[in-house]
């Protein structure tokens, strides 16, 4: 079965007005069962809108989106989807620990499993020892670790995230990405990830989406074969000419 499913998609924001934006034109793409697609493209290309219309956060102008075959709409009601957005996006009310529990929470899972569960997460990004702490106590990049956790605890089946390693640290940031292509590959879970970085784009995915400039669409899809994505693989031949290869289409 597809994961999502993007056919003839077009967002016009503020049709009829004078400030009238096409942000995306004629988007299709499919993303199969446990595949780890990224989006890049330059700034106000689209990306975080075709996100969002995947999240049905927005309704597309036309076309249809379907998450692991039924309309996103559903999907969303369902939780089928875990996000994490370039804002962490947390309430600065509830502890760390209290944040990354809240989709356990709607999911009513009980009381005792959220708190493990949120427990195990935050040890996975590194977090165990500020899970009684708020976020206002927390560096952006903390903040960002907690979004992320978050979004993983529930384990759903397709990840959305807009540059969630965009505030990180160099060295934060290629942490996350091994653990996050571990978690994928442990619970077969697709993703959607939005980048700025080519390097990191082709280093965690199966496929690399280049999109043009305002209208948004897709002008390449680059498939990434890399040996391995481990600490030899950042250094293998395939892929720097992976890189290339992303660059150029970035370019033409
Ligand atoms: N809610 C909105 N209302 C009006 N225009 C929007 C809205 N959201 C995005 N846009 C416009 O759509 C285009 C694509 O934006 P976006 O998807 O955020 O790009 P990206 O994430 O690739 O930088 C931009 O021109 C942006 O100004
Ligand atoms: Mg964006």
């Amino acid at each position: 079965m597809t994961a999502v499913h993007v056919e003839n998609v077009t967002k016009v924001f503020n049709q009829g007005r004078s400030d009238e934006v096409t942000a995306l034109s004629d988007v299709d793409l499919s993303i199969g069962q446990g595949e780890f697609v990224s989006l890049i493209g330059p700034s106000g290309c689209g990306k975080s809108t075709l996100l969002r219309l995947i999240a049905d956060l927005i309704p597309p102008t036309t076309g249809t989106v379907t998450v692991a075959g039924k309309p996103a709409a559903a999907a969303r009601k369902e939780q089928a989807y875990g996000i994490a957005f370039q804002q962490a996006g947390l309430f600065e009310w509830r502890t760390v620990r209290r944040n990354v529990e809240l989709p356990l929470e709607l999911r009513g899972v009980g009381r005792a499993e959220r708190r493990a569960k949120a427990e195990e997460m935050l040890e996975l990004v590194g977090l165990a020892d500020f899970a009684a702490h708020y976020p206002g106590q927390l560096s952006g990049g903390m903040q960002q670790r907690v979004a992320i956790a978050r979004a993983l605890a529930v384990q759903p089946p397709l990840l959305l995230m807009d540059e969630p390693f965009g505030a990180l640290d160099e060295m934060t940031r290629e942490r996350l990405q091994s653990e996050l292509l571990a978690i994928c590959a442990t619970t077969g879970t697709s993703t959607v990830f939005v980048t700025h970085s080519i390097s990191e784009a082709v280093f965690l995915s199966d496929r690399v989406v280049v999109m043009s400039a305002r209208p948004g669409r897709i002008t390449a899809a680059i498939d990434v074969k890399l040996p391995s994505r481990d600490e030899a693989g950042r250094q293998a031949p395939a892929y720097f000419e992976k890189i290339t290869e992303v660059r150029k289409a970035l370019r033409s």
